[in-house]
């Protein structure tokens, strides 16, 4: 093995570079040549791509986003588009490959090991979503911006006195996943959860809010996940039940920017050199993960058939939670 590419794809995530300076560094300490694929599968299309060496990656373990830049690209799936990747890669002499990102990326990563071509994943979007590992790098970063912004609303929740109890709902990301959502509920003063993997119960939400205000509490936090629909929806649901005016907080993209946290640096640090390891060991198909508190890789065609199970515990533990 002499020269190994590295993508990442999909939504872009916290610690996705930390992971692209560990793959450099193990590439490096292993004597290979890693090249940086650009814009994740269509850097493969177009054949974009930029050697990557030590100096390129010594600082940038707490940048956001990622220097090599992200992509997704339906051209990947085309049966031309996907044979002029592979004519690239054999071109580039790639003896491997290491793809970072979410569940479409690990698709793509199986699309390329079916054809021939040597791949492991790395698990890297803020969703965590992903079968295979407790952590996908980025989560524990949006999660904590989460907090943050429950903490400032908190403040400001507190402070102001009005008439009627001041009502707030907070929208997060997840199309399919309330893992930000429920998670952040628990590190938060958050009253109410709304998740895209239950069926919206507002009747229960709005009597656990009423409950509180009869007990003397005179604001409440709400936190849903964008899977489970619009911001407004929600919050006009809630105000027919509740009677009075909620604010809306629509949070966005900042939950994938800026600094990753010492979690996602060390977990974006460890994985990505296990991934190199896993392809010097002659490893191929496989995703490396962090299962209780272990490196391991598992399966790739198991990390894309099986969704990643539901936390019931978790979820009723945030519920004692949000009472
Ligand atoms: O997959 C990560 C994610 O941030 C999701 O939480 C969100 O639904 C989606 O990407 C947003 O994608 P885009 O950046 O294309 O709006």
């Amino acid at each position: 093995m002499q020269r190994i590419g590295v993508l990442t794809s999909g939504g872009d995530a916290p610690g996705m570079n930390a992971t692209l300076r560990a793959v450099v560094k193990a590439g490096t300490y292993h004597n290979l040549e890693v090249l940086g694929i650009e814009a994740g599968y269509i850097g493969l299309l177009e054949k974009r791509y930029r050697k990557l060496e030590i100096l390129d990656v010594e600082e940038i373990v707490s940048y956001g986003g990622t220097i090599i830049k992200t992509g997704r690209t339906k051209e990947f799936q085309s049966e031309t588009g996907f044979k002029k990747a592979l004519a690239n890669i054999k071109n580039l002499e790639l003896d491997g490959l290491v793809v970072i990102g979410g569940n479409g990326s690990m698709k793509g990563a199986q699309k390329l090991v079916d054809a021939g071509v040597k791949v492991i994943g790395v698990p890297g979007t803020i969703d965590n979503d992903i079968t295979g590992t407790d952590y996908a790098i980025g989560f524990d970063t949006a999660c904590n911006i989460v907090t943050e912004t429950v903490d400032r609303i908190l403040d400001t929740a507190t402070s102001l006195v009005g008439d009627t109890p001041r009502v707030f709902v907070i929208e997060v990301m997840g199309r399919h996943s309330g893992e930000i959502a429920m998670n952040s509920t628990l590190a938060g003063s958050v009253d109410g959860l709304l998740i895209p993997e239950l069926e919206i119960d507002y009747d229960e939400v709005a009597d656990n809010l009423k409950r509180k205000f009869e007990i003397g509490k005179n604001y409440g936090i709400i936190l849903m996940a964008e899977g489970v629909g619009k911001v407004d929806d929600i919050s006009r649901e809630l105000e027919m039940r509740l009677g009075y005016k909620i604010r809306e907080t629509l949070l966005g993209h900042q939950q994938r920017g800026g600094r990753p946290t010492f979690f996602d640096r060390v977990l974006a640090s460890k994985l990505g050199a296990e991934a190199v390891n896993q392809l010097v060991k002659g490893e191929n198909a496989k995703m490396v993960g962090v299962r209780n508190n272990v490196v391991e890789a598992v399966d790739l065609e198991v990390v894309n058939s099986e969704q990643k199970s539901f936390n019931d515990k978790n979820y009723e533990l945030t519920k004692m939670i949000c009472y």
